[in-house]
């Protein structure tokens, strides 16, 4: 009685209209954020902070900017992969776990490593970091979905993601390009 009353109620919550409504929400939702990639529609920048800087002295202007508005978002989404002694999971105890979170940990820092604060480590020039964060804050990529799923805490919310993009233009009007 009662599993016939559950398949009831299963059918009725997934119409045909439901699941359409579902796979369209799916289909459409990367696609707006793709199409919105490289431009600055709803993460307008907010900033009224005009910035200029004398050979380097920019470096110290854009860290200490960085540590006082974006660090502390960086330290709850980011640094378990982009910062060495991160703060480890339960299940990094678990041995194939802990192999495939070393792989990524390793292979993130070799990218971006926000250990010692701006400028980044890792590949990139302070130019080109600034460029990748931006492109991950709008595509919504970092951090991965898989780890997003299990640290629901570390999903950026909006004000976090302005507050990055807001950085960013700020440090970009300062940024020689170019420079190591
Ligand atoms: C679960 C681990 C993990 C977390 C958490 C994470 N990343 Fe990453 N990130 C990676 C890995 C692995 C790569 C390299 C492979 C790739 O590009 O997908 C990477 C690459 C990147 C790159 C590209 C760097 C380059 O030069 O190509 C950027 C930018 C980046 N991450 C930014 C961030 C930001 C910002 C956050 C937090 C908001 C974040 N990531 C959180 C694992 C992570």
């Amino acid at each position: 009685m009662t599993g016939r009353r559950t398949n009831n109620s299963f059918s009725a919550a997934f119409t045909p209209e439901a699941v359409l409504v579902l796979c369209f929400l799916f289909v459409a939702t990367p696609k707006t954020a793709i199409a919105h990639k490289g431009e600055k529609h709803d993460l307008s920048v907010s900033s009224e902070k005009k910035l200029s800087a004398p050979d380097g002295e920019w470096i110290k202007i854009i860290n200490e900017d960085y540590v006082g508005t974006v660090k502390p978002i960086f330290q709850k989404s980011c640094f378990d992969c982009h910062s060495q002694s991160p703060r480890l999971p339960w299940y990094y105890s678990i041995p194939l776990i802990h192999g495939m979170l070393n792989q990524d940990m390793h292979e993130a820092k070799q990218h971006l490593d926000m250990t010692n604060d701006f400028p980044f480590g890792g590949h990139g020039r302070p130019d080109e970091d600034l460029k990748a964060i931006r492109d991950s804050i709008v595509d919504k990529s970092m951090p991965p979905l898989s780890y997003r799923l299990m640290h629901r805490e570390a999903n950026l919310s909006e004000s976090d993601r302005q507050a990055i993009m807001d950085w960013i233009a700020r440090s970009e009007k300062i940024a020689p390009k170019n420079q190591k």
